[in-house]
């Protein structure tokens, strides 16, 4: 028995990094796993992977940034598992640009991907987590919720604001039983990290180095640390926690 088993989760973004290793995470500790993604060519070789071994897992192709599909997702998730107790909103992308720079086109793309998506999603899956009995809503935040990065505007400015969202929902939805957190992921190497070295024109050692320098441990992290505190923070033995957010940075947010 794991200690999700009987649970029925949600994750968006669940095809590649930390969106991916959530997905595993639950599936290895019992849940039936729903995860979106607008990638449906890694998201289905996901899907398959997991069957293959005999995890309940259903994957919905969709741009969480497109009108509607929020809502979609989740009532395929509901529909899938007949019940939802966990929604990790996950799915996040990055632009590197200046506000003198960014266009309005370019700020409402970051603003539906990396904000509205998290509260539609949580709209749409809170009364179904409420009506299962309660449950928990962990948002993919940032270091940069809380420290500003170079040309990173409108990616910080979001992550910020989902330290709100977060704070927010969890006081409007504890007496329902839905408790309300956040990561706050450091420099974490995932698949997105592997197309910016390339991008940069820098090895994947250079890179490495690199980005976890900052951090105390001197090194970056794995999708996998990211995915062990959401899990940690939508079970059980996180009963008395919301409304928080657990920095999972190697320590560069105290440096
Ligand atoms: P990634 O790029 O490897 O994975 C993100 C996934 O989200 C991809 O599969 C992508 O297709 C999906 N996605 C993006 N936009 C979408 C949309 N509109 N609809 C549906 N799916 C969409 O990125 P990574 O690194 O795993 O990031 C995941 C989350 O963690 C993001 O919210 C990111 O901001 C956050 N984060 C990552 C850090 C890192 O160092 N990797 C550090 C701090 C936060």
């Amino acid at each position: 028995m794991g200690r999700f088993s009987g649970k029925v989760v949600a994750v968006t973004g669940g095809a590649s990094g930390i969106g991916e290793a959530t997905v595993r995470r639950f599936v290895e500790d019992g849940a039936g796993v729903a995860f979106a993604d607008r990638d449906a060519e890694r998201g289905k070789a996901v899907a398959v992977d997991l069957a293959s071994q005999g995890a309940a897992v259903h994957f919905v192709e969709a741009d969480l940034g497109e009108e509607g599909e929020a809502a979609r997702f989740i009532e395929a998730a509901a529909e899938r598992f007949g019940r939802l107790d966990v929604l990790v909103n996950n799915a996040g992308i990055r632009k590197y640009q200046t506000v003198t720079e960014a266009s309005k086109e370019s700020w409402d793309e970051m603003l539906a991907v990396n904000l509205l998506s998290y509260a539609l999603c949580a709209r749409a899956a809170i009364p179904r987590i409420a009506a299962a009995g309660g449950g928990a809503v962990v948002n993919v935040a940032s270091i940069r919720s809380i420290v500003a990065g170079p040309r990173c505007v409108q990616y910080d400015t979001t992550k910020a604001a989902v330290l709100g969202l977060t704070r927010s929902m969890a006081r409007d939805h504890a007496l329902e039983g839905v408790r309300v957190n956040a990561v706050g992921p450091g420099p974490i190497f995932t698949p997105f990290h592997e197309r910016r070295a390339e991008t940069l024109g820098k090895t994947r050692d250079a890179y490495v180095e690199e980005f976890g320098a900052e951090t105390m441990l001197k090194r970056p992290g794995r999708a996998r640390d990211v995915a062990n505190g959401i899990a940690f923070l939508a079970s059980e033995e996180a009963a008395f926690i919301t409304g928080t957010c657990l920095f999972i940075d190697g320590g560069q947010s105290v440096i």
